[in-house]
């Protein structure tokens, strides 16, 4: 057998790993800009405004050999580890990996640890964390975004960088993955009680037609006896309802609802995501929804949650007893799906049968004053919304008259938020449409308003820590 050339070591290094509370003031400011700098990845440890955090500093047989510094922050209740540098001429995994130890020993907190290290590094990479125990939670660019702990002690980090500006596109890998998730609990509850296809129960057939919001139309492809491929196009399984996205809810209950925020009411509710979710993180939910059949198999489905419920009641005209910490409400958009019951109707005061455009307007927001008046000051309402179009084909414009009333009902319009979704089948439209100048609608709005003083949000929403 062929046995490697290893070099041995004469003579174990005297190692000490010194921990220093902040780089300034300990006496190796100077040591630790430098090396920042000649190590060119970690130069930001040589500003003041780093330096202000703490440090492992590493020597090596007395020597300033190298530090690792970090940063405690109780109020996110988190630990984040930031740069390191080794002596160029003495770099070593292994001692690398040993001053890491020395920085999780000093966590004496429980907190998750975060870092993020690039694929490229020769000491700061994910291998060398791995080893050490950390997990990646997200890939980007080439980077790892690692921690020391849980996946769910980084979710709402993971939810922020699946969104981060005013476009959410649900289209981008991490947020399948988190969606695929959320289905997989949502099918396992439909069928624990029976209920088919649980994430469009009781929306069958509800979508109405080629200038719909569909999220989903499936061509069927079936082999012929002669092995001919036919091709049937435009069938859909779920009669291309427009079902929530259940990542859209995690991360508008997670960024709007406070941190001493308990409860979630939902006028308009329709299907079962939003509930889902709340009812998954132990918070109450109440949705008002005039459809019996969509009520009982979202009681159904979310049965095992503490306070999770759709009540039959018109929103119009239903006033919640109590008061709620955010307001939800992805209402209908006019005229798009047909909302029917039981019996095959649409129930007396439904707002999609309501035979004009300003009729229905005029009911939803009564739903919506009814919601508004249900809310806690400093606390969010949330709508998500499309326009559609009239029969002529001009846009009703009820995203602008959203924003215009939440203003008139002194509520700040807060975030205008796009909502992508796949473009796939909004291009076969647009072969048609575009002759008539009509660019095919691929975004939803969620539209954030808030009622209190602005002032007060960053005190009393939870912090996101280090992104
Ligand atoms: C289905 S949602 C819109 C789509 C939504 N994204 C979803 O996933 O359910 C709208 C819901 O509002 C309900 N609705 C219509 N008029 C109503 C009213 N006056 N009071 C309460 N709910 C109503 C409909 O039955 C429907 O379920």
């Amino acid at each position: 057998m062929k046995m490697e050339a290893k070099q041995v070591k004469m003579f174990e290094d005297k190692l000490d790993f010194i921990h220093v509370e902040s780089v300034i003031g300990s006496g190796y400011e100077e040591q630790v800009a430098k090396l920042a700098i000649e190590d060119g990845v970690a130069y930001r440890a040589a500003r003041k405004n780093m330096q202000i955090h703490s440090a492992i500093i590493l020597k090596i047989n007395d020597e300033f050999s190298g530090f690792f510094t970090f940063q405690v922050n109780h109020e996110a209740k988190e630990f984040c580890l930031l740069q390191s540098a080794m002596d160029l001429n003495k770099k070593d995994k292994e001692v690398y990996s040993q001053m890491v130890q020395k920085i999780i020993d000093q966590n004496t907190f429980g907190y998750p640890m975060i870092m993020t290290v690039s694929t490229k590094h020769d000491l700061e990479n994910p291998k060398v964390f791995q080893a050490l125990g950390f997990i990646t939670y997200l890939d980007l660019s080439g980077y790892a975004y690692m921690v020391y702990g849980t996946m769910e002690q980084i979710r709402f980090k993971r939810l922020a960088h699946a969104t981060m500006t005013n476009t959410w596109t649900s289209t981008k890998a991490d947020w399948l993955k988190m969606k695929k998730e959320w289905n997989e609990k949502i099918e396992a509850a439909g069928e624990k009680y029976d209920i088919a296809n649980p994430k469009f129960a009781s929306r069958d057939g509800c979508w109405q037609g080629g200038s719909g919001m569909s999220n989903v139309v499936l061509s069927k492809k079936t082999i012929e006896e002669n092995g001919d491929i036919k091709h049937e196009k435009g069938k859909s399984f779920n009669g291309n309802a427009s079902v929530l996205d259940p990542v859209a809810c995690e991360v508008i209950l997670r960024f709007f609802m406070p941190t001493a925020g308990t409860s979630v009411y939902n006028p308009f509710g329709g299907g079962v995501q939003m509930g889902f979710v709340t009812g998954s993180y132990g918070l109450e939910y109440l949705s008002s929804e005039i459809r019996e059949n969509q009520c009982d198999a979202n009681n159904t489905i979310c049965q095992d949650f503490y306070n999770t419920k759709w009540l039959q009641s018109d929103s119009s005209k239903f006033q919640p007893k109590k008061k709620y910490d955010l307001c939800f409400s992805c209402p209908p958009y006019y005229k798009v799906e047909e909302y029917l019951d039981y019996d095959g109707k649409a129930p007396e005061g439904e707002l999609n049968s309501i035979p004009t455009y300003e009729e229905f307007r005029d009911t939803l927001f009564e739903g919506y004053k009814k919601g508004i008046a249900a809310l806690n000051d400093n606390c969010f309402f949330v709508i998500m919304t499309g326009d559609s179009r009239d029969k002529n084909g001009a846009y009703y414009g009820c995203e602008a008259e959203h924003e215009l009333f939440f203003k008139e009902q002194g509520l700040h319009i807060y975030n205008k938020i796009v909502y992508l979704e796949c473009e796939f089948t909004r291009l076969a439209q647009a072969k048609i449409t575009l002759n008539y100048r009509k660019f095919p609608k691929r975004e939803q709005k969620i539209l954030v308003f808030y009622k209190g003083d602005m002032s007060k949000i960053k005190e009393l929403y939870p912090p996101l820590g280090r992104l």
